[in-house]
């Protein structure tokens, strides 16, 4: 659809419009629960958690990291994307910053490096040790003013050694080094791997230059997580977060650049001209990517969103963990019930949504799944993991991480202070917060999460009679409970160990 037809349209729509004051009852995941049925599973494992992104993005889990800055920078998207799942790097640092987080995620695994970094013989050790630290990477190629591959230099070489002595001193020269030709199978270079007991097989073009890197962690990789996202180069999935502002189609394009595989368009209030104008100019300029629009909280915003076209779109208004959003404004619509009439709305035009913010349990994933999204988002829920970059800290002797909300005080002062370095407390004074700056308990790896969030899913997913989200979708039914039947759903009447 072209932008003079989507213009067409959305006039269209503001136009009909209905602005009755309706008073309907909202519902929240605490208020219902999925009714049993009939099952012929006969294990967890043989239920498929295999879902849509976007129209043209596949998961194998359909869970998302927020892209909040105590949530999803490049370690948790790494660690999302292998279990199958993808991390949505925030926008809230600079476009360089962002853009480096990026390209850590797609450098982490690959069937061949097309383009590894490299480095001169006389730059010095200390230059190496910075280039690889930014990069992520543990080694660097050693090239001369050829483009020719003159050695390698790996992490190792290094250990305590003088910042002043140069890589030349200590990269292990090309003669002693295993080399592969441009064109080789996979299976060849694993053998020249495994044969000579090495992790790094530089592929070089008939003239000398480089072609490529496989490494002996590329192929482990793929063993280890069978289910990873991947994107047709076997490099792992990653989204990129922009926002509404001047930056928003220059931060697009650089991380288009860096290959990131779907975009955000992050704003609370994603049922807004800013939003659609941005979403527009986005799909114009860069119509090969995949855009996530969001949030909304009503179909009427899912309805326009999709015309403008989104490719997916974020639901949620007010329900997430560190959320102020309905106590400051008054606004907002319980999420379950957003959840369900959005995804009704969406399903008219087979383009899927998330459920974001406000899961507490693996439950309400099966339950946000359930009622029709296609995916969740999560924050707080995996704000207390290793792989997550807020600030761990110890209190009364137990291990905590932060987390917070991204309209918080604490977060718009982290913000301003990264713009402007003359950033003084008295500048943000007049901000009215929409979110809290919080803690979490440290939960060990983002890894185990998963892994109790998944069987509980499927669980939930086996009580429906579904082995499919699809089917999860068709067959699902929903009692609505009462505060009695939400005590007698827990733990009751006795003490917890
Ligand atoms: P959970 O419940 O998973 O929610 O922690 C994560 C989602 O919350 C949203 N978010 C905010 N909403 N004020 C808000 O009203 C905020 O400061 C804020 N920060 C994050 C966001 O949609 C996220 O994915």
């Amino acid at each position: 659809m072209n932008t003079f037809t989507r213009l067409f349209f959305l006039l269209l729509i503001s136009s009909s419009q209905a602005y009755n004051k309706v008073v309907s009852t909202g519902l929240a995941y605490d208020d219902v629960l999925l009714i049993p049925q009939c099952s012929a599973i006969k294990s967890r494992m043989d239920v498929s958690t295999t879902t849509q992104l976007t129209k043209n993005i596949t998961l194998n889990i359909p869970i998302i990291s927020a892209n909040m800055d105590t949530v999803t920078e490049s370690r948790m998207a790494i660690a999302m994307a292998q279990m199958g799942g993808i991390g949505i790097i925030h926008r809230f640092n600079s476009i360089e910053a962002q853009v480096q987080e990026v390209e850590k995620v797609k450098r982490f695994t690959n069937a061949i490096i097309e383009q590894p970094l490299t480095i001169g013989p006389e730059a010095s050790i200390e230059d190496a040790r910075c280039m690889m630290k930014n990069n992520g990477i543990t080694s660097l190629l050693v090239t001369n003013a050829d483009n020719k591959l003159v050695g390698i230099l790996t992490k190792r070489d290094m250990w305590f050694h003088p910042r002043k002595i140069t890589v030349a001193d200590r990269m292990s020269p090309k003669a002693k080094l295993i080399v592969g030709y441009e064109g080789m199978e996979l299976e060849e270079a694993k053998n020249l791997l495994l044969q000579h007991r090495i992790e790094k097989l530089p592929i070089l073009k008939p003239d000398g230059t480089i072609a490529g890197l496989i490494t002996s962690k590329d192929i482990d990789q793929a063993t280890k997580y069978p289910k990873a996202a991947l994107d047709s180069r076997r490099r792992l999935l990653v989204g990129g977060a922009i926002g509404v502002k001047e930056d928003a189609l220059e931060r697009a394009e650089k991380l288009i650049e860096a290959g990131v595989d779907v975009l955000v368009i992050d704003i609370a209030h994603g049922h807004s001209n800013l939003a659609i104008s941005t979403l527009m100019n986005v799909k114009e300029q860069f119509p090969d990517i995949e855009v996530i629009a969001g949030n909304v909280a009503c179909p009427e915003g899912v309805r326009d969103l999709i015309l403008a076209g989104a490719d997916c779109v974020k639901v949620g208004v007010g329900p997430g963990s560190i959320c102020t959003t309905r106590i400051t404004t008054g606004a907002g619509y319980p999420q379950f019930s957003a959840v369900l009439a959005c995804a009704e709305e969406a399903a008219k035009y087979n383009v899927p949504i998330i459920a974001d913010g406000g899961i507490k349990t693996s439950g309400d994933i099966a339950k946000a799944l359930a009622a029709g999204a296609h995916t969740v988002m999560l924050g707080s829920m995996l704000a207390g993991t290793e792989e997550s970059p807020g600030l761990a800290f110890i209190k009364n002797g137990k291990r905590f991480k932060v987390v917070r909300g991204m309209a918080s005080f604490g977060a718009k002062l982290g913000r301003e202070v990264n713009e402007n370095n003359n950033t003084k407390l008295k500048d943000v004074e007049g901000y009215v917060p929409e979110g809290i700056e919080a803690m979490v308990p440290f939960k060990g790896s983002v890894v185990e999460i998963l892994h109790q969030l998944l069987g509980g899913l499927r669980s939930g997913m086996s009580y429906c009679g579904a082995t499919s989200i699809e089917q999860l979708h068709e067959k699902a039914q929903f009692v609505r409970i009462t505060s009695a039947g939400r005590r007698e759903s827990g733990a009751h009447d006795v003490i917890p160990a």
